[in-house]
């Protein structure tokens, strides 16, 4: 990012690595010192003004909250075109052009040391932001070598496996076509697995064709691979508490304790009767379980995110599961739970439920 260069785009599909790059880039550069603060927001298919304000604002020492909607701008740029500090702006998830102006942040021709990285899965949005060709970097799927270097690591192997682990694990890593978010999630299966029948039935299972309604052509393997790693999972629960995460936002907080919460309401983890605590350990290993199994992204202490890919995908999981209960027209009680998630998409009633205090708990 040389001085020239005010706006940078980041483009990829989803689940590329785009989040991931940005960060170390920042990271990066403020170690090397090209920058004296690197402060990065997500901005999200629903961008939050005042949260994406919030976000920039909070790190560089500005407090917001006592200044109204028309100040606030005012501020933030104040702050961000201050001329003795040079700032990166970080803003991750872009699916529309954004108004800079409403936000607060400087423009292309009066910015001083401020600059801008933005990441987006368009072409589109890096160009109508002003990202002229040569300042959009574009990120593709992994290479064959990248892609197995991630297998390895996520898998557990070492760098001289045994021949039929190591022809297989090439083999398994091809249905994943190069995208980490897919190849994590495969590689936390075998993580472990030895036994060359585990790794059989894998590549099998990836190779396998499967009715994929609804998705869209270019996302079947990966579909499939997240599929294969939802399926994978030995416990119930886990699986139910990963379909719950997914309605959840797009790039919501996940926080141990809301989710327990609805947990309890949907009886996931049994009856009301038991303690609020034994209800809330028994999530918190689950939900660890789905970070070991790159389902679910750690965030800062006790929350957690759902990758949006991910959230996708589970979300035509629970959608499947939904085609089958109706095909039987059987409605358990386990798939009715699954069917109220799917239909809680408004979720009013599931965020009434959580500012319910239960009387037999303790929160
Ligand atoms: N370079 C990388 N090395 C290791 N893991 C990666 C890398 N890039 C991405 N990943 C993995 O893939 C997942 C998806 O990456 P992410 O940065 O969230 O993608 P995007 O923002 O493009 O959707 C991450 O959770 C991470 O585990
Ligand atoms: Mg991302």
């Amino acid at each position: 990012m040389d001085d020239n260069n005010y706006i940078t785009g980041l483009q990829g599909m989803g689940g590329t690595g785009k989040t991931t790059l940005a960060t170390q880039v920042g990271k990066e550069l403020q170690k090397l010192k090209f920058f004296d603060h690197v402060v990065d927001t997500t901005v999200s298919y629903t961008p939050k003004i005042e949260t994406i304000q919030d976000d920039i604002a909070g790190p560089l020492g500005l407090q917001l909250k006592n200044y109204n909607e028309s100040e606030r701008p005012k501020q933030l740029w104040s702050r961000l075109r201050n001329n003795e500090e040079k700032i990166l702006v970080i803003l991750d998830d872009v699916w529309g052009p954004i108004d800079f102006e409403k936000i607060g942040i400087p423009s292309e021709g009066d910015h001083n040391g401020c600059r801008v990285l933005l990441t987006t899965r368009y072409v589109h949005v890096c160009n109508s932001m002003g990202c002229e060709r040569g300042k959009i970097i574009q990120l593709d799927l992994l290479s064959d070598e990248d892609s197995w270097t991630l297998f390895q690591k996520h898998a557990g192997i070492s760098d001289h496996p045994p021949k039929h682990l190591l022809q297989k694990g090439r083999e398994i890593v091809k249905e994943c076509q190069g995208l980490p978010v897919a190849i994590a999630a495969i590689a936390s299966t075998l993580k472990g697995q030895q036994s060359r029948e585990k790794w059989d039935v894998t590549l099998k299972s990836l190779k396998k064709p499967m009715p994929m309604h609804g998705v869209d052509k270019d996302m079947t393997r990966f579909y499939k691979c997240l599929r294969y790693a939802y399926d994978d999972m030995k416990d119930e629960k886990t699986k139910e508490l990963f379909l719950l995460c997914s309605v959840f936002h797009e790039d919501e907080e996940i926080s141990t304790e809301i989710l327990t919460r609805y947990s309890v309401a949907m009886g996931i983890f049994g009856e009301v009767e038991d303690k609020y605590d034994d209800f809330r350990s028994q999530v918190v290993v689950a939900k660890n379980e789905l970070v070991d199994s790159c389902l679910l992204l750690k965030n800062a202490v006790g929350s957690a995110k759902m990758h949006d890919l991910v959230r996708e995908a589970a979300q035509w999981i629970a959608n499947n599961k939904i085609q089958v209960v109706k095909l039987f027209n059987n409605y358990h009680l386990k798939e009715r739970r699954i069917l109220d998630i799917c239909h809680a998409k408004e979720r009013a009633w599931i965020s009434f439920l959580a500012t319910l205090t239960l009387p037999s708990l303790r929160f």
